[in-house]
């Protein structure tokens, strides 16, 4: 039997940064509406993008376009992250017109921290909005695990091992920075994975030179260092390492990839872009060490490549969950998972909110508590 709220048309879209996984939420949430009632599903291509073009840019899906795509990287949608709705009054207006004109009673907003306090504004415009969390940084308020997540920490941690083989081979000081923007999540549960000898991450302010005193000791009892770092690591009193001032300005709208009839924002507006503190490190720590030091930055291929079971469970669990909550008529909420058990949140308190590393968190003790050195300085 047909469930009383079913919505007759909805609108699904990625948005922010691509992230494993993505394809999967977008099956779950498709195949779970065309089998409990048969609504219509349309994917909105590269995110909000989609919605700020004039006509939208969107197309249907049906069995057949999410067959097979369980196990793909990235997002057969395509995704966008500086595409606005809340840009500027003409761009909210029409991106809601767009919503009309393809005629979505509802709207599934796959993304991170930004497309959900996007979500939480059109929310406020009197759309019906589920969001579900995406973000390899694993750092959505609310949400104790986001999938992608645990694809990105088992890439790190490949990485992690490899470069250990030459640290070993050279007597190096091998830094490894992996992504995660203000959270050190990934930075954490990789470096753990990996047996770093020390983690560094952007909630605890690293002193130098206790860092280079741990590595010299390391290097006469075990011949190398790994250092994990995450990018949003800074030393005690200095600042984080932005990549942003070193990149050209933005393409003028009119060349953009995205034919869009609003200007997407510039350059200015998009988030800080984080990247090359492993550099930075290198070159601060070399002076203090015997051994030689080197950085290696992942990047984007902590993004890519197919999920993991784990995570193509869990976005499974989020896509079919958002379609449960499109059936209950719930709207204005974002998919959780809270201590093991799926549930929801209101878009409103996740909306410009991160979940960092708090202190004295678990897995902060259990590192220290064996001897990997996180930076702080010894007391006293
Ligand atoms: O939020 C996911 C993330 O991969 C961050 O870890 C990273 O800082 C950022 O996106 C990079 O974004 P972009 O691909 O736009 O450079």
């Amino acid at each position: 039997m047909t469930p009383p709220n079913c919505p007759r048309r909805v609108g699904i879209l990625t948005g922010g940064g691509d992230c494993p996984g993505l394809n999967a939420v977008i099956r779950a949430v498709t195949q779970s509406l065309l089998h409990q009632c048969g609504a219509e599903v349309i994917g909105i291509e590269d995110g909000f993008a989609g919605l700020l073009c004039d006509p939208p840019r969107a197309r249907r899906l049906d069995w057949d376009s999410v067959s097979g795509i369980l196990l793909l990287g990235g997002t057969i949608l395509g995704s966008s992250n500086r595409a606005n709705p809340l840009a500027s009054p003409q761009a909210t207006a029409l991106t809601l017109a767009n919503v009309r004109r393809l005629g979505l009673d509802a709207l599934v907003v796959i993304g991170g921290d930004g497309s959900m306090t996007i979500a939480h504004g059109l929310a406020q415009q009197g759309l019906a909005i589920v969001g579900v969390p995406k973000t390899i940084d694993n750092d959505l308020y609310g949400c104790e695990r986001s999938f992608g997540f645990d694809t990105a920490v088992a890439t790190a941690t490949e990485a992690l091992e490899r470069i250990q083989t030459t640290a070993h081979s050279h007597r190096r000081v091998m830094i490894v920075e992996t992504m995660g923007r203000w959270a050190g999540w990934i930075a954490l549960e990789a470096g753990l994975a990996a047996a770093a000898d020390a983690i560094l991450l952007p909630e605890l302010d690293y002193d130098l030179p206790t860092l280079a005193r741990h590595c010299q000791a390391r290097l006469q009892r075990e011949r190398y260092s790994v250092i994990c770092i995450g990018e949003g690591a800074k030393a005690l009193g200095g600042a984080a390492t932005l990549q942003a001032a070193a990149m050209p300005a933005a393409q003028p709208p009119d060349q953009h990839p995205y034919p869009q009839t609003h200007p997407l924002p510039t350059e200015a507006g998009a988030p800080q872009r984080l990247g090359g503190v492993a550099h930075h490190l290198c070159h601060a720590l070399q002076p203090l060490l015997q051994a030689e030091v080197r950085a290696t930055v992942l990047g984007h291929v902590q993004r890519g490549g197919s999920p993991t079971p784990s995570d193509r469970v869990l976005a499974t669990l989020y896509g079919n969950q958002a379609a449960q909550l499109l059936l209950q008529g719930h709207f204005g909420r974002m998919v959780t998972l809270s201590g093991g058990q799926l549930g929801h949140i209101a878009l409103a308190e996740v909306a410009q909110q991160q979940r960092t590393v708090p202190p004295g968190h678990p897995l902060l003790q259990a590192a220290q508590q064996i001897g990997v050195c996180l930076g702080q300085p010894e007391p006293g």
